[in-house]
């Protein structure tokens, strides 16, 4: 039988299939920090208003605290049947210290109430991300300061195209990581206003006052108005957004370290620590992080597409289909901490295998384009031209079973005389990556400086 402290008007008891569909206590209880901190400063405001008296407020704020600890030893367990965990603490509250407690949920509903405790776990939560994605840019940092002159093979539609080292490629993702650490940051500015005090839609007639318990809570000022506040989840949406983008990243990185450290491939090898075996297969080493790492990005994703089809159609401005905000939610913070936690251990701890790398190089005349831009730069040739002649130079390369880098000048100058001494030493794939000196271009110096202006910019951050 539920306690109906919050129904002065339904006189029946609730039916058994109302409050299994109706409570969110079995979930939002993971809220019970931000509940209490958010009353606390609902208090604290209430009392130097004069809404409610220093020796009411003073037995609040103990009672606030002496549930928080029960809670977090572990002897209040929060499974009763209290409709979620708002009335939850209140009843609790009044239990422990009677009329006090009653007086505490003067100027505000659920609905503000709500808002804050979800917005301070989403605030607090996108700051803890941010943090863990600043650590992997680190780690990525130093992967790529110990190979920016290993070669790989840099693909396009998964095809050997041109010589690159393996830090530019490393470095290719802690740029997307740099992006999505901005994408959490920028979310927490733009949602950092409080929604306390905005009662159940209009405001109050209580003489309160915002802007107190804004500060109280870490909030740069109160929001502007109230009924878009307690209708309002974008704050959800937009962590939901960024940890999918992320996730895509991760994603990636994984579908490429899936390959990585197949047999085809063995460029990279991860740690015994973070494969499995298999049940059956004896010789199996399985990249199961990865793997499941790739998959859980369908999950986010399926929690993003779920609150905006939850939202979509609600008026203004509190609706109870919004308690469908919340586990979603929880389910892609919880996958996005552990993701980027393992992420930074296996990345930190993989083995890099340069002279596997290097072979595949030899597959796939990756500098071909080098020949070509040498004809335009040194002989004149129109580039159409270079190209149809290099074309030839890979077709000769194909008959005597070579490599581009590996033909002889005499090879070289039987397709076209214009070919002088000195392109042989460029169709080196080293040479190659090193003539990649533009901006942001794969040469060991310019990805050198990418690492610089990287480090630099996460000093910035901290
Ligand atoms: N458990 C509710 C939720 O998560 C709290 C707000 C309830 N408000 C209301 N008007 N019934 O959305």
């Amino acid at each position: 039988m539920s306690k109906k402290i919050a129904s002065a008007r339904i006189s029946q008891t609730s039916s058994k299939l109302l409050q299994e569909l109706n409570n969110s206590l079995p979930f939002d209880r993971l809220l019970y920090r931000e509940d209490i901190e958010g009353s606390r400063a609902h208090a604290f405001m209430l009392a130097e208003q004069g809404i409610i008296s220093q020796e009411d407020y003073e037995q609040i704020e103990q009672g606030l605290v002496d549930i928080y600890e029960e809670i977090e030893r572990g002897e209040y367990l929060l499974d009763g049947d209290e409709e979620d965990i708002h009335m939850a603490i209140e009843s609790r509250l009044t239990d422990k210290i009677g009329d006090a407690g009653k007086r505490l949920h003067t100027a505000r509903s659920r609905n503000d109430q709500v808002a804050l405790d979800f917005r301070l776990y989403v605030q607090k939560n996108t700051m803890v991300i941010a943090e863990l994605l600043l650590q992997n840019i680190e780690t990525f940092i130093q992967v790529a300061h110990k190979n920016i002159d290993t070669l790989l093979p840099g693909m396009t539609h998964l095809q050997h195209a041109q010589p690159i080292n393996f830090a530019y490629h490393i470095m290719a993702y802690a740029s997307m990581f740099k992006r999505d650490y901005e994408r959490f940051v920028n979310s927490y500015e733009r949602n950092n206003y409080s929604p306390i005090g905005c009662a159940a839609l209009a405001g109050t007639p209580h003489p309160i006052n915002r802007k107190t318990t804004a500060e109280r809570l870490g909030f740069k000022e109160p929001t502007l108005n109230c009924l878009d506040t307690v209708s309002d989840r974008d704050f959800a949406l937009e962590i939901l957004f960024n940890i999918s983008t992320m996730m895509m990243h991760i994603s990636r990185l994984s579908e490429e370290l899936v390959l990585w450290s197949s047999s085809e491939f063995g460029f990279v090898q991860l740690s015994d620590k973070h494969a499995t075996g298999s049940s059956i297969m004896p010789q199996k080493k399985n990249p199961d992080i990865p793997e499941l790492l790739r998959g859980k990005t369908g999950r986010v994703n399926g929690n993003l597409i779920s609150l905006l089809t939850v939202m979509k159609g609600l008026t203004l401005a509190y609706n109870k289909d919004m308690q469908e905000d919340k586990e979603g939610v929880f389910d892609s913070v919880k996958t996005a901490l552990l993701s980027l936690k393992i992420l930074n251990e296996m990345i930190d701890e993989m083995q890099v295998r340069e002279d596997k790398m290097q072979e595949a190089c030899m597959i796939g005349h990756l500098s071909a384009t080098d020949l070509a831009d040498y004809l335009v730069k040194e002989a004149g040739i129109p580039f159409r031209d270079a190209y149809h002649i290099t074309g030839s130079v890979v077709n000769l390369a194909e008959d005597k079973g070579l490599d581009i880098s590996e033909l002889s000048l005499e090879d070289l100058q039987s397709v076209d005389e214009r070919i002088a001494e000195g392109v042989v030493a460029l169709l080196d794939n080293r040479a190659s990556m090193n003539a990649r000196q533009s901006e942001g271009g794969t040469s060991s110096i310019r990805t050198l400086e990418q690492i610089d202006k990287l480090t630099q910019w996460v000093k910035l951050q901290r």
